[in-house]
């Protein structure tokens, strides 16, 4: 079994972006720049918003955290994001999910410049990663590709079974791996809340990607010998340590791992390459506007 290590992977990957950043940087003055905007208190939310801004410093992005309090109008933030939307200084935005419940999220998402939305979460984004045209693909499907890629997972003429349809992971996780591309040309089965039977689907899995947020929701009878198991879930429960909480995924980590070929862990396996997936875009935002100049 070998694990797929989105930590290490990261860091790697966290170099190779900062040495991108220094060239994009000495040739044309331009320092990718992420704005994040964060709506409320919840600790999970400013936990990851927080990474992602620690993440720009390290590759040498500049970053801007925006913050509102819950009672926010949806109106307030409409302003703050068509400002952003004509500061050239900025190359990309993010808003964190979810939003209040008195604020539409796909109001706040239609609002963004489809170029800046750096998270691959607009309309256009979407419409174009399905016809496979150049876009921001969604930060985490993206980070994933990077992840199997790097870590040598075959995907031509494999079944993919993916469980959980989310529009920012499962739903787009499975048009990228059936696309004709590398990683891609996967025979994909999405199963969702819907779905009879979910195991008999599992069984057939040589790729098996769970994206549910259901705390060890996938166990070792679910798996087929050798498959690939990526596990996208991050979930907090309570624990007795200083945090008071730890992560866990949607898969049986302990009873699954034994029968992979590869697994992802979690912490340390999907999380820190969304994070790959958000400052590639943005990089890719700004090499695009320092070549409109
Ligand atoms: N909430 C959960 N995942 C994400 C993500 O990738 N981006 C944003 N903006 N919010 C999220």
């Amino acid at each position: 079994m070998k694990l797929l290590d989105g930590k290490a992977l990261s860091a790697a990957m966290k170099l190779e972006l900062a040495e991108e950043v220094r060239q994009l940087t000495s040739s044309t003055g331009i320092i990718p720049h992420l704005a994040a905007i964060l709506v409320g208190d919840d600790g999970a939310a400013q936990t990851y918003v927080g990474n992602k801004v620690k993440s720009c410093a390290e590759v040498g992005f500049k970053s801007s955290l925006i913050q509102f309090p819950n009672t926010v109008t949806q109106e307030e933030i409409i302003q703050k994001i068509r400002e952003i939307n004509t500061d050239d200084s900025i190359h990309g935005l993010i808003v964190q999910l979810p939003l209040p419940e008195h604020i539409s999220e796909q109001k706040i998402v239609e609002e963004m410049a489809p170029e800046k939305d750096v998270d691959g979460f607009h309309p256009i984004n979407l419409g174009k990663m399905a016809l496979e045209l150049p876009c921001h693909l969604p930060a985490t499907p993206y980070g994933i590709l990077m992840l199997m890629q790097r870590g040598g997972v075959v995907t031509k003429g494999k079944h993919c079974v993916i469980l959980g349809r989310s529009h920012i992971a499962g739903s787009p996780m499975s048009i990228l791996l059936s696309r004709k591309s590398e990683p891609g040309d996967c025979t994909v089965t999405l199963c969702h809340s819907r779905t009879p039977d979910i195991r008999k689907h599992t069984l057939q899995a040589d790729i098996l990607i769970t994206a549910l947020g259901r705390p060890g929701y996938v166990t070792a009878d679910m798996v087929k010998e050798g498959a690939v198991v990526i596990d996208i879930g991050i979930t907090r429960v309570k624990a007795d340590n200083k945090s008071g909480y730890r992560i866990v995924g949607d898969v049986d980590f302990e009873h699954v791992a034994p029968k992979c070929s590869m697994i992802t862990p979690v912490p340390g396996g999907v999380g820190p390459m969304t994070i790959i997936g958000l400052l590639t875009n943005t990089l890719s935002s700004a090499k695009n506007a320092a070549n409109k100049r």
